[in-house]
């Protein structure tokens, strides 16, 4: 017999969010997004003034700990991050297990819950949830240990020795280090520490919101990162940076523009790089990451680059009215940096990583479990059929 299936609307239920989309999940006191006024404060401070003066191991303590750090807090920070630097052996033999062809981020997922188990070996897991103190403490540790896992994994893929850290750099002139094995120049290590900077924290976007469900069951804090990773790999949150290289490829130039968005408007395909869930009149930290590529392109002398980058942008606005967000000049200046395409979302995370890991602070500081209710739409109860009737 049919069943009735009830529709998504009846009886007097509270209204479906579909997507949680304008749900206010919880308070936290670490990022304000204002889309009124574009604008975001991490801690209270302008980002943008934060990229144009702080190195980003200093707005990593900000978004830790809540204020900036001293000089001696700056350095004791440093010493934990440059102690785990180097790629240890055990992530090591776990990244060689995988394929090159495996995915960055599924490399870097793997590495943390490496170093996760190591972590926490010996306790039981209520013990290996621990407090926000120690959870900042595993945080900096594991801030320190990701970009060995990107550069090696780079390298990896392009048939490359592994590059041994240097003592003498600060965070983003190491990473480039361990990735190229070439000291890079100034303008480079600034528009690389700028973009970690915007990328560091932005509330409860899809990937900080998994880490935080994660954390509200009193999980640990490298199992909240594992699962945020995996939120952040989809093409319509961190991809983007990746699928906006891929367009740019598939583009080519700057007077292909208005063919190419022609065909692609008419399939319906969404533009990577543009649009936002919470900001609809423009992205607050894109002004300033399109200055730092505008440096990168100079420097790299590729002005056709920064053409079909204009083209794109000034044809899709005029068309549809929706803005780029983050991803739209990060790809491109990382593209010019040397990256590989798929490791620009691994670059994220390496940002990313300390946002998440505040926001599992805090969640562990004033905890309650995540667990919304749905709508039950599929069948009404029915009898399972006897032998006899099947
Ligand atoms: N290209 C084409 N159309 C778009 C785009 C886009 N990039 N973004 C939004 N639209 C259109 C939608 O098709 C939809 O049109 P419709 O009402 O005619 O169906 C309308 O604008 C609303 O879009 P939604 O996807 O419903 O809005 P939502 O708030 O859910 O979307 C999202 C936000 C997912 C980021 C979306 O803009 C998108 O898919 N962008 C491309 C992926 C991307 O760049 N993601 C990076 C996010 S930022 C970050 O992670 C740093």
């Amino acid at each position: 017999t049919a069943s009735t299936i009830p529709s998504p609307d009846s009886g007097d239920q509270p209204e479906v969010r579909k997507g949680l989309a304008g749900v206010v999940a919880d308070v936290t006191a670490i990022s304000k997004v204002d889309p009124e006024t574009n604008s975001l404060l991490y801690r209270g401070y302008p980002v943008q003034d934060l990229a144009a003066t702080q190195p980003f191991e200093a707005v990593a303590w900000l978004l830790w700990h809540g204020d900036l750090p001293t000089a001696d807090e700056l350095a004791g920070l440093r010493a934990v991050e440059r102690e785990h630097r180097a790629l240890t052996d055990d992530v090591r033999a776990a990244i060689d297990l995988l394929p090159t062809s495996a995915h960055p981020m599924d490399e870097l997922r793997t590495a943390v819950s490496v170093i996760g188990a190591r972590e926490v070996a010996g306790l039981s897991a209520l013990e290996a949830a621990a407090d926000p103190d120690e959870t900042v403490a595993r945080s900096a540790r594991l801030f320190g240990a990701l970009p060995a896992v990107v550069a090696y994994g780079q390298r990896r893929r392009r048939g490359l020795e592994l590059v041994e850290p240097r003592d003498d750099l600060d965070f983003s002139a190491n990473f480039l280090w361990m990735t190229f094995g070439t000291e890079p120049a100034p303008v480079v290590v600034d528009a690389f520490n700028r973009s970690m900077i915007l990328y560091a924290e932005h509330s409860f976007n899809a990937s900080t919101f998994t880490a935080r469900v994660v954390t509200s069951t009193l999980s640990d804090v490298h199992s909240a990162v594992v699962a945020a990773i995996g939120a952040l790999k989809g093409p319509l949150h961190g991809g983007a940076n990746e699928a906006v290289m891929d367009t740019f490829a598939e583009i080519g130039s700057a007077d292909a523009v208005p063919g190419w968005l022609d065909d692609a408007l008419a399939s319906k395909r969404k533009i990577m790089g543009f649009g936002h869930r919470v900001y609809k009149r423009g992205d607050s930290r894109v002004p300033t990451m399109k200055a730092a590529l505008d440096t990168l392109v100079e420097h790299y002398g590729r002005a056709d680059l920064a053409a079909l980058y204009d083209a794109l942008e000034a044809e899709f606005v005029e068309r549809k009215g929706i803005y780029p967000n983050l991803d739209y000049p990060s790809g491109p200046a990382y593209h010019l940096m040397d990256f590989d395409t798929p490791t620009f979302t691994p670059l994220f995370v390496a940002a990313r990583v300390t946002g998440w890991t505040a926001h599992v602070a805090e969640q562990q500081a004033a905890n309650a479990l995540i667990r919304p209710l749905s709508r039950y739409v599929g069948p009404e109860r029915r009898e399972v059929p006897t032998a006899a009737e099947s």
